[in-house]
């Protein structure tokens, strides 16, 4: 299969695997996204690593395949990659797209999905990486808060931007009402970020990602 240069596979349709530790309204809205037409690919593959996770009585009642492989014993990290890899290539997963996973990837996964693994975060980037970032802009007086569809890196919320949507923070708001509306906006812009970037020919300046033809210099 041929890459680009930022690693993003040259041929549709692709089967995605979502990765999910909780709720997973994101992976319903893709694989109802995918289901709808004009996705470029399908959700072939849940992967959880909470055996409790809402994500995966969704996989059931949508019926996307679904398995836990085992996480070890470290909280922030799978102790050893090689069993979700075996699953991913079992299912003939060729990208994989991050909606809540609570695990930050390392060796082998990031290197075998280089620049095909994509993720979405609660704020506009680089504003708020990591956790509570709703309640943290929220508890700063942000009027302007949001979602982000990155590509993911060594770096944890640090890789480059393909999408983003702002969510305006009303006079009364709190941070359940707020919470709920990112998400709304999390589910639409995760879709579109798959389109754009699965469906185009994306390719790097820099850092920022450029989805027409590359510029000419000089
Ligand atoms: C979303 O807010 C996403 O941005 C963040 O985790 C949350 C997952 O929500 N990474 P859900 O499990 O998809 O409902």
């Amino acid at each position: 299969m041929r890459l680009i240069d930022c690693g993003v596979l040259a041929r549709t349709p692709v089967s995605f695997a979502v990765l999910a530790s909780g709720s997973g309204s994101n992976f319903e809205a893709l694989v109802h996204a995918s289901r709808a037409g004009g996705f470029p690919g399908s959700i072939a593959l849940l992967l959880c690593d909470q055996p409790g996770a809402m994500a995966l009585e969704r996989a059931h009642r949508l019926g996307v395949p679904a398995e836990c492989p085992p996480v070890g014993s470290r909280r922030t990290r799978i102790e050893d990659e090689r069993p979700w890899l075996d699953s991913l290539r079992a299912h003939g997963i060729q990208a994989i797209l991050l909606a809540g996973f609570m695990r930050r990837l390392h060796s082998p996964l990031l290197e075998a999905y280089a620049g095909n693994i994509l993720n979405i975060h609660p704020s506009l980037l680089p504003a708020f990486p990591g956790l509570r970032s709703i309640e943290r802009a929220f508890e700063h007086g942000a009027r302007v808060v949001g979602c982000t569809v990155h590509v993911v890196s060594e770096v944890v919320d640090g890789g480059a931007i393909i999408g983003q949507r702002a969510v305006e923070v009303l006079d009364g708001d709190h941070v359940e009402g707020l919470t709920r509306r990112v998400h709304e906006a999390e589910h639409k812009l995760y879709r579109e970020s798959v389109c754009r970037y699965f469906g185009g020919s994306p390719h790097l300046e820099g850092r920022r990602l450029v989805f027409g033809s590359p510029a000419r210099h000089g």
